[in-house]
């Protein structure tokens, strides 16, 4: 076993890694170079996260660069990335956190190659011809089966934490990497089915169930998902590659659904706030899944499972959101009375990009390695 410090060969003008290293530790520093793209040369940038052509003018959010404390973090080069997904089909699953970072990635990889949109069913999916790469996004907000609560259907949720939702695992055949986005929509009113029968419920005052929060259910679905790929590719052809996303930290100052807003305009120093309890238990129970899975398969093979871990560094990042510039010119004609925030998606560009720079070296860490 080697120490568990992060020292470094040289090699060539590249740096290989003999040991694991924590890019979840680290912190942002003041970087002039900038973003590798913007909204005039990346057309996939979907309009609520343009903040720029929105018009937001205060730009200094988009000069800090995440610097882990003790490994070397080369800046994003999408040509190493569009190699290591030759031939390969990457699939984003889950909320709209997952869009969020497919659409920065896209940016960062028309730097260059340029994407084209294909039509498939059941997804949105992108081809790199010069790659023969595919990218893939799956709307699937809970990874398991249900009904997602809106203002005219039901109030709540509803969710079967033991069903995979198979508009996207039936295509898993089809996939050589999963990134998996989960979080968001179980913060909100739920009511929770297992094996068919109601479990209990987050938040349904108006229904008789108990009240189990959302923890144990999240744990639950995250779990089930993780089983259904393992029991659908491990130990079949060619293996698969799985990240985890752990939680991406919103930043309302106030509540979200009573005007909250986010507009700070630089990130937070070291100390200054702490993360959210829910936040961190959430991201807990991300990674402890991701560990008992690993452990699981261990003796099966095929099978490479790893957290991409960006609950610390997206949570030290309030200045990084739409905020009101969600919609074009929000203040045009003076502030109005009402302003919609998002302060949960991020800005693109912004400090998401920083996550796919971060599953580029998984990716390149995972190439020195065999599957597990
Ligand atoms: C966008 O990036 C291009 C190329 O780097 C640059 O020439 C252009 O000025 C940028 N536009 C804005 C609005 O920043
Ligand atoms: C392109 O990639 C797919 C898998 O994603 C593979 O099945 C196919 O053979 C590849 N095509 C070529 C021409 O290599």
């Amino acid at each position: 076993m080697r120490v568990h410090s992060c020292f470094v060969i040289l090699a060539d003008k590249d740096y290989v890694y003999d040991a694991p290293c924590d890019f979840s530790d680290g912190k942002w520093v003041r970087d002039k170079r900038g973003p590798l793209y913007n909204g005039t040369t990346c057309a996939t940038i979907k309009e609520s996260q343009n903040c720029i052509n929105n018009g937001r003018h205060d730009s200094s959010y988009l000069y800090w660069r995440w610097t882990p404390s003790q490994c070397h973090f080369p800046r994003f080069d999408p040509n190493t990335f569009l190699q290591l997904i030759n031939d390969k089909r990457v699939a984003f699953v889950g909320d709209s956190l997952a869009r969020n970072q497919i659409e920065s990635l896209l940016c960062l990889l028309a730097t260059a190659s340029t994407p084209k949109r294909v039509h498939h069913k059941g997804c949105r999916r992108w081809h790199f011809t010069s790659h023969n790469a595919s990218l893939s996004l799956y709307w699937s907000p809970f990874l398991v089966q249900g009904l997602q609560r809106s203002s005219t259907g039901t109030l709540h949720n509803i969710m079967h934490l033991d069903r995979v939702n198979e508009k996207w695992v039936r295509d898993v055949d089809q996939m050589d990497l999963i990134v998996l986005s989960v979080g968001n929509w179980f913060l909100v009113p739920s009511v929770y089915y297992e094996g068919g029968k109601v479990l209990g419920c987050l938040n349904c005052h108006d229904l008789e169930y108990t009240d189990i929060g959302f923890y144990g259910p999240l744990r639950k679905a995250l779990r089930t998902t993780l089983n259904s790929i393992i029991e659908k590719k491990v130990g079949k052809g060619n293996g698969i590659d799985v990240i985890v996303r752990t939680f991406s930290p919103s930043h309302f100052e106030g509540d979200w659904d009573k005007g909250g807003t986010c507009s700070k305009t630089r990130p937070y120093r070291q100390g200054e706030m702490q993360p959210g309890e829910v936040d961190g238990e959430i991201r807990r129970i991300e990674m402890e899944e991701v560990e008992n899975a690993k452990a699981k398969v261990k003796q099966l093979g095929g099978f490479r499972l790893e957290a991409l871990d960006v609950t610390k560094l997206a949570w030290l990042r309030p200045d990084g959101h739409p905020g009101a510039y969600m919609n074009p010119f929000p203040f045009a004609n003076g502030v109005p009375k009402h302003v919609q925030n998002d302060c949960v998606h991020w800005c693109l560009p912004g400090p998401i990009d920083s996550w796919n720079e971060i599953f580029l070296e998984i990716m390149k860490k995972w190439e020195k390695q065999p599957r597990v």
